[in-house]
């Protein structure tokens, strides 16, 4: 079945195409088959009239942290009454997943995903982490891996609470590293004071380059470290929060293919500044946004929100913005068939009832996804 989605007052490619004004596109199947000016359309089985508005590739969230049970609400109100944010809460979402039983997990999962999906994300990434026994890794993984597109594992996310912390490295760059590797794509380590130093975070990487899975790390959320410079020396596909960066962090980036993924509703939630993006843009750096979706630092799952936040109070420009959560994500998960519009990639829309992207900035909170297409499925009907 082919799709045409015509009349579309404002279409964002991100690729050489640009911006084009009263453009049509053809889904057929999982994949985009033709984009161009409305009056030259080819025809398709089903037509779907966008009356002027606004589409643009589907929202990218290359850092979620969806596998989990349990609630945080009392922690984020301390926090907002001045209790600072620190790595030890993840033990709280530890306990509350290892007691939940495999269903419970996959409501939650499953329950985020359609909430993200519902909001125009096409493409989810998300990691383990909240298990931290073998066991419990393997189970998240295993769950994860049922419902979305990338996953990670973070068994080095923290020490759990009692466990000596250098034999735990060796679990999780060791037995826990190997049982996982099956279900993964990805390693990441929470690289921070108060989870694991620069060495213990190099023994897990290199760890998992041996199993060949990619890097990913968690740097520079809580304070100025050694996260990027480890990130880009081990050629991880992403550094994730750089919201402390020293400018030899920002060349860094700048000279390297490690994207550098901003998280503003985590620093806004943990009362962290928000990221220098113009900083990172200006140097040349990969930017990408995404949502980090859990229970602790950052309970969104509205890239749309991440969007507004960088245009409003990050001097992204509206371009630069949706630009980083869609095709930024794209490249920090190393995928160039996501993210863009073009014949070949897959169909993975999202139409606005807005006239235009700016919209998204010029009117935050306001939900305006009109309809959403994920892999060529129409998974939110025009509203
Ligand atoms: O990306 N920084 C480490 N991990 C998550 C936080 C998880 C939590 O607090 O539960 C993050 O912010």
């Amino acid at each position: 079945m082919s799709t045409l989605i015509t009349n579309i007052g404002e279409l964002t490619t991100n690729d050489e195409r640009g911006t084009v004004s009263n453009a049509a596109v053809v889904l057929d199947r999982d994949r985009v088959a033709w984009v161009g000016p409305a009056a030259k359309a080819p025809d398709a089985d089903t037509l779907v009239d966008a009356a002027g508005r606004a589409a643009l590739p589907g929202w990218v969230d290359s850092h979620t942290h969806l596998v989990f049970a349990g609630d945080r609400t009392a922690e984020f109100a301390a926090r907002m009454a001045g209790k600072p944010y620190t790595a030890g809460g993840i033990a709280t979402t530890v306990n509350a997943t290892r007691a939940a039983t495999d269903d419970e997990l996959r409501a939650v999962l499953r329950r985020h995903v359609d909430e993200a999906v519902s909001q125009g994300t096409t493409y989810l990434e998300t990691k383990t982490g909240y298990g931290l026994t073998v066991e419990d890794e393997v189970r998240s993984a295993r769950i994860a891996a049922e419902y979305v597109d990338e996953v990670t594992y973070l068994g080095a996310h923290l020490v759990p609470p009692g466990a000596d912390a250098e034999s735990y490295v060796e679990l999780a760059a060791g037995p826990m590293l190997d049982a996982v590797a099956p279900y993964v794509r990805w390693a990441d380590v929470f690289c921070e004071t108060g989870a694991f130093d620069e060495s213990q975070s190099r023994r897990v990487l290199q760890a998992a380059t041996a199993h060949d899975l990619g890097l990913r790390v968690h740097g520079n959320q809580l304070g100025a470290g050694p996260g990027v410079r480890l990130a880009v020396e081990l050629g991880a596909a992403s550094v994730d929060h750089c919201t402390h960066l020293t400018k030899s962090d920002v060349d860094a980036l700048a000279g390297f293919d490690t994207v550098a993924t901003l998280l503003p509703a985590c620093d806004l939630s943990t009362r962290q500044p928000l990221p220098d993006a113009r900083a990172l843009l200006d140097a040349g750096a990969t930017v990408a946004l995404a949502t980090n979706c859990n229970p602790g630092s950052s309970y969104t799952s509205s890239m749309a929100f991440c969007v507004a936040t960088a245009v409003l109070q990050m001097r992204m420009s509206v371009e630069e913005a949706v630009r980083a959560a869609t095709l930024g994500g794209a490249k920090a998960l190393r995928r160039n068939d996501i993210g863009v519009i073009r014949p070949g990639a897959r169909a993975d829309l999202h139409v606005l009832d807005a006239p235009s992207a700016t919209h998204l900035a010029y009117r935050p909170g306001v939900p305006l996804t009109w309809a959403v297409w994920r892999s060529g499925l129409l998974v939110r009907p025009p509203r």
